[in-house]
């Protein structure tokens, strides 16, 4: 699978079933973050890859109610970071920048594997980071979903979830964000 093939066929799966966790995958997955690129090369983005049965079903107690489909997740990658450990430059955070950036990454190498790894902000912070021993002063991003896609419809979906395992959901057109030289030139089809 090439950059772009995997760019295309990563999507938010929530219909899971289980995969194996290996050193392997985790030490693959790290080493994919380890060579994103940062300001300065500060590196801010830090990693907790939850796999143990019994720590996953505790870290489920601060999923928020939409998102119960999670509950068949193999492992739970906790994505977090302090505005501490990277650039400020101004008004210009990069902490957010870069630990996306990372992700982003590890994402598309889950996706070449053939795994879902789709990641959610829909569940308690503060919980969360108790569970998993965050210090308090760094912000829990987001968490990222792993398993492999089902091709069964996890019946606990809404139905616009549902129609979600079957298309993509709407994009905006290259319109709504492209500008072209100048934000005063907006890219438009002739
Ligand atoms: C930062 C972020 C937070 C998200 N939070 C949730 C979430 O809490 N629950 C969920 O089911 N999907 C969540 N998603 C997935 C998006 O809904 C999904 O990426 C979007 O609908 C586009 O679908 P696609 O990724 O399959 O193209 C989140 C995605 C991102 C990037």
């Amino acid at each position: 699978m090439n950059v772009k093939e995997a760019i295309e066929s990563r999507r938010a799966y929530r219909s899971l079933d289980p995969v194996e966790i290996r050193e392997e995958l985790i030490l693959d997955l790290a080493n994919t973050v380890k060579i994103a690129p940062s300001c300065g090369n500060k590196q801010p983005w830090r990693y907790i890859f939850v796999y143990e049965k019994e720590r996953l079903r505790v870290l489920f107690t601060a999923l928020s109610e939409g998102n119960k489909w999670v509950e068949k997740a193999s492992m739970i990658i906790a994505v977090f970071s302090t505005l501490k450990n990277d650039c400020i430059i101004g008004k210009r955070l990069y902490y957010l920048f870069d630990t996306g950036l990372a992700t982003a990454f590890l994402i598309l190498r889950a996706t070449e594997l053939g795994l879902v790894a789709h990641p959610i902000a829909g569940f308690k912070e503060g919980l969360a980071k108790e569970i998993l021993k965050i210090p308090d002063d760094m912000r829990l991003i987001t968490l990222v979903i792993v398993g492999k896609h089902s091709k069964e419809v996890n019946p606990v979906l809404s139905d616009s979830m549902k129609l979600g395992e079957k298309q993509r959901p709407p994009r905006k057109k290259l319109e709504d964000f492209l500008f072209l030289n100048s934000y005063e030139n907006r890219f438009s089809i002739e």
